[in-house]
């Protein structure tokens, strides 16, 4: 059975809802090989039933995010190949900037591949900075380990 929209901000966006997460898990594939890997439908879903994981989403693009105990985390961000550098990752950084404060986080983090330019280039773009880094965290298709940078900003008024 389908889960219903959620109420809030989120779900005026015109991108697929969290009751799609079929159309979510596509985007995903898209995106995603192996660092981190396409996460399926299933888990997607599973992911949104959880009170404190919210969704953002535009036509061809969508973050997941959570807050929590002061804390917010993007948990992935994907824009489909053909819808890129038109400013939909940025925007959706920026929504989930608002949708954590609203939700009483005071500091953002998220963790990005060592190796993945455009995302820390977006990332730096939109206020994030390097706060550490978790080495061989992922692993590619041929078995090589790739390092993760954690990334994190203030969510304080005036920030
Ligand atoms: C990273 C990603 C989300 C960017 O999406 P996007 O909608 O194309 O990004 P935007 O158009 O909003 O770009 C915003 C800024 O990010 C940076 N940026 C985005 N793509 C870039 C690229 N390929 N090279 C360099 N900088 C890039 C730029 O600073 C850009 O600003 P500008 O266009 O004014 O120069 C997208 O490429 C993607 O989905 N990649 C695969 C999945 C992924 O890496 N997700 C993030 C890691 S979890």
């Amino acid at each position: 059975m389908p889960e219903p929209a959620r109420s809030g901000p989120e779900t005026a966006l015109p991108g697929p809802a969290a009751s799609d997460p079929a159309a979510l898990a596509h985007i995903h594939a898209a995106c995603f090989t192996t660092t981190p890997r396409p996460w399926p439908e299933a888990e997607i879903a599973g992911l949104l039933r959880l009170p404190h994981v919210f969704l953002l989403s535009q036509p061809a693009g969508f973050l997941l995010g959570q807050a929590i105990a002061g804390e917010a985390e993007i948990l992935t961000l994907a824009v489909a190949p053909e819808a890129r550098r038109q400013g939909l990752a940025r925007r959706l950084v920026a929504d989930f900037l608002t949708s954590a404060r609203a939700r009483g986080a005071e500091q953002a983090f998220l963790e990005v591949s060592a190796e993945n330019p455009a995302a820390i280039a977006l990332y730096l773009a939109t206020g994030f900075t390097r706060a550490g880094l978790r080495r061989g965290y992922y692993e590619s298709d041929s078995g090589a380990k790739i390092d993760a940078l954690v990334m994190s900003r203030t969510l304080m008024p005036g920030a």
